[in-house]
């Protein structure tokens, strides 16, 4: 019932693709199946025709861009992006949400929420070992209620598709779907509660964003008010030009730049003890925050215990290993600078909405 309940909700909105009737899983599926349907009656290759009628393009009197607000329940967000895909955004948000809540100078141990936005690849399911957790349950006033591992509340469209054993379905949505998933993923969780917790607010929520500068950054960016962002990428100059694209980006919704974090920055062999820059000198990207302005927050070096981590849904924050020391000593560096941040920041005095 409760599982119903969830996934009824992300559907709640685009109601009429669907059959009224059918239980809420099914619904979903129907959803990714319309939209393949609606696809393939356009032309064979999805590419939408051109419209005959088109709609006036002329912006209406009076209709600005949309108000941002703040996320209820969450005093403060980060993001954590990059322009590039497979930099390491989501392996960093999850460890950074783990090491947010190592560094924190408060005087009571802080709330850590990690929301993923990544709609056509959900990492946090895996990354935070919630990949069979099951459905989120519904608050009393029909919100999403995060599911929490290694201390960190969780939310994910990952948790809300229906069950996929072979992990090999893709979500085939068109845009309209995704920004409603967005939507609904913003500001239908209930960060207050988890099981067993307490009633009160985030301190930080952390976003993990999808690659590019597409719908989901346009819409965080003008929807909600956010406190910083994390710009991660990796040493190539295919990624340091795309990561220069995501700070333009983020500069033209008027999110504020944190900083750069170069990940897989270099590898120690561990019979030489040498670091290698395996993937080019790191004075590229040094160069590059210089000439964008901004600080680089750390440099993250390629080792086997994250990414296995990550797989196994064991975070290296979390780990012990000798060998992932270095990623945690700089990851907590990283998570002091977020706070140093976040405590020098005045909270816009904006609406809450959620
Ligand atoms: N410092 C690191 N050392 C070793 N492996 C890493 C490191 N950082 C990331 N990885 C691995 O690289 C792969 C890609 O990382 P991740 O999924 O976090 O990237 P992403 O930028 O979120 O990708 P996408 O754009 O698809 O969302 C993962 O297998 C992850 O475990
Ligand atoms: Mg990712």
């Amino acid at each position: 019932m409760q599982r119903q309940a969830t996934t009824s909700m992300l559907v709640s909105s685009i109601r009429p693709l669907l059959i009224p009737s059918c239980s809420a899983k099914t619904a979903t599926r129907r959803m990714i199946h319309s939209s393949i349907r609606v696809r393939s009656h356009e032309n064979p290759l999805g590419i939408p025709r051109r419209n005959p009628n088109p709609a006036p393009t002329l912006p209406r009197r009076g209709a600005g861009p949309p108000q941002k607000s703040r996320i209820k329940g969450v005093k403060q967000i980060v993001v954590v992006a990059s322009g590039k895909g497979g930099v390491g955004k989501s392996t960093v948000a999850a460890n950074l949400a783990l090491s947010l809540l190592t560094t924190s100078p408060l005087p009571r141990a802080p709330r850590i929420g990690l929301l993923d936005l990544d709609i056509f690849g959900p990492s946090v399911p895996k990354l935070m070992g919630l990949e069979n957790a099951g459905d989120p349950q519904l608050s009393d006033d029909n919100k999403l209620v995060p599911l929490q591992n290694h201390g960190v509340k969780t939310m994910s469209i990952g948790y809300l598709l229906p069950p996929n054993p072979e992990n090999d379905s893709p979500v085939v949505w068109r845009g309209m779907m995704v920004m409603k998933a967005v939507q609904q993923l913003l500001f239908d969780v209930d960060w207050k509660s988890a099981v067993g917790q307490g009633k009160e607010d985030l301190d930080v929520l952390v976003v993990d964003m999808p690659p590019g500068t597409g719908d989901v950054q346009l819409s965080l960016g003008q929807l909600v008010s956010v406190d910083g962002a994390v710009i991660v990428s990796t040493p190539q100059d295919v990624a340091l030009v795309d990561a220069r694209k995501g700070v333009g980006m983020f500069n033209k919704v008027s999110i504020p730049m944190i900083g750069l974090l170069l990940n897989m920055s270099h590898f120690t062999c561990s019979s030489c003890s040498t670091p290698h820059e395996l993937f080019g000198s790191s004075a590229k990207f040094e160069k590059a925050a210089n000439d964008l302005k901004l600080d680089v927050l750390g440099k993250l070096p390629l080792v086997t215990s994250v990414s296995d981590g990550g797989d196994a849904g064991r975070p290296v924050m979390v780990q012990s290993s000798k060998e992932g020391e270095e990623v945690r000593s700089t990851m907590r560096e990283v998570g002091r600078k977020v706070w140093e941040w976040l405590g020098s920041r005045t909270v816009p005095d904006l609406g809450v909405r959620g």
